[in-house]
């Protein structure tokens, strides 16, 4: 094997999708190893079909746990692979406990680590995510940040520059691939009786947020509270985390917010696209509504996302409910028509080129 892929999770699936096309494309000898840290179908496998994957290689089958009960089990069984794959490159994408422990594993051995995705701070360490991109960061060879910002942050940190290479993010790749195809083939609108351009779609599943009762309680009233000042319909596909957590606190989930499945990435897609306002705590939702040009509110008390702020795509305005009414009703009012910061959609590409992997295409560098 020449490159082996480690992911584990529904956003690392989505971003990694465009490099594992590319490696088919360039008939790389690649390998996918899956370590199972999103195991329900609704995570997992409908991206696999629906993105048209091969599937994984490997599947680590490691499931939930504790922080580091789950990064260690991946650690071990991810050396494990590599000791039998010896692969020359391997890459991680993002900020999950897969990354960290792809990171870890592999950087250890006598093979190169790509990090796609690096450079992303929040500067928040209460974060898991936080830890997780730092450590994987210097754990690797290969930096890919996606905007000159995120390059920054890394040569603020002693990284050498001949080591960080400006990208894009790949998800820019991913959603211009997927983006029509959504809008001739998701039925969502109908099938939630939803109409374009009059709902606001919600995502909400951070840890910070969903395993502290005030703070869930309180986003979910903000945004209840906004759904009936501007009466607006507001759809909350809920990830399992969340849905776990509504249980333990016995939470109700407020009349003006209707909660659906989990969705996949053609109908979520089209959500997005379609939607008056997106609220979330989501990092991929950040990016792709300023991609799609949907004004975008996020629930949380930072972002490792700065350029959607800067452009005026997004704003950071916590959990507290009253905080949310104002952001969210600032964020209506306001002009879209913003420039998307983060690349082309040729990240995967000039990825592979950097690595040195297969036909070197024409896309250089981005410098933003
Ligand atoms: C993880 C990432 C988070 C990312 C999110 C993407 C870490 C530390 N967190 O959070 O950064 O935004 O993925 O969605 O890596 N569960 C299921 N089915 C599954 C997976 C999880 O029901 O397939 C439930 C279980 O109750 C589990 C809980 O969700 O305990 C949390 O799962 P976990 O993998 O710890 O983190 P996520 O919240 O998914
Ligand atoms: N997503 C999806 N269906 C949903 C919610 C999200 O397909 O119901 C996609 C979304 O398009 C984005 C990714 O999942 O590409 C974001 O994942 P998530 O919010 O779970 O993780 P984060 O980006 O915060 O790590």
């Amino acid at each position: 094997t020449t490159v082996t892929i480690v992911l584990g999770t529904r956003p690392e699936i989505i971003k990694l999708a465009p490099v594992i096309d590319a490696c088919e494309e360039r008939e790389i000898a690649y390998s996918v190893v899956h370590t199972g840290q999103h195991y329900s179908e609704e995570l997992d496998t409908v991206f696999f079909d629906q993105l048209e994957l091969p599937a994984p290689d490997h599947n680590l089958g490691v499931g939930s746990g504790t922080q580091s009960e789950q990064t260690g089990a991946m650690i071990q069984e991810i050396e494990a692979v590599l000791l039998d794959e010896q692969p020359e490159l391997v890459l991680v994408q993002g900020d999950t406990n897969s990354v960290l422990a792809g990171a870890i594993a592999a950087g250890k051995l006598d093979c190169e680590v790509g990090h796609v995705e690096a450079g992303l701070r929040s500067f928040d360490r209460t974060m898991p995510e936080e830890v997780n991109r730092v450590l994987a960061d210097h754990a690797a060879d290969y930096r890919f940040a996606p905007t000159e910002q995120a390059a920054g942050y890394l040569r603020e940190e002693g990284i050498a520059d001949d080591a960080i290479h400006v990208t894009g993010n790949t998800i820019v790749d991913a959603v211009m691939g997927y983006r029509d195809l959504a809008a001739a083939k998701s039925d969502v609108l109908d099938e939630l009786d939803l109409d374009a351009g009059d709902f606001c779609l919600l995502t909400a599943h951070r840890a910070e947020n969903v395993d502290d009762r005030e703070r869930f309680s309180s986003l979910l009233d903000g945004v209840a509270r906004f759904a009936s000042e501007s009466d607006l319909d507001v759809v909350y596909p809920v990830h399992p985390r969340a849905n776990e957590r509504l249980a333990a606190f016995d939470l109700t989930m407020p009349d003006e917010i209707t909660p659906i499945d989990s969705q996949d990435f053609l109908d979520f897609l089209r959500l997005e696209s379609t939607a008056t306002l997106v609220l979330t705590d989501s990092g991929g939702v950040q990016e792709e509504t300023c991609i799609l040009g949907t004004p975008c509110v996020t629930l949380r008390d930072n972002t490792e996302r700065p350029e959607t702020v800067d452009v005026g795509a997004n704003r950071i305005v916590g959990v507290d409910a009253d905080g949310i009414v104002t952001g969210a009703r600032e964020a209506l009012a306001e002009q879209n028509g913003w420039e998307n910061p983060f690349g082309d959609g040729h990240s995967a590409e000039r990825i592979l080129n950097i690595a040195g992997l297969g036909s070197a295409a024409s896309v250089g560098e981005v410098h933003g």
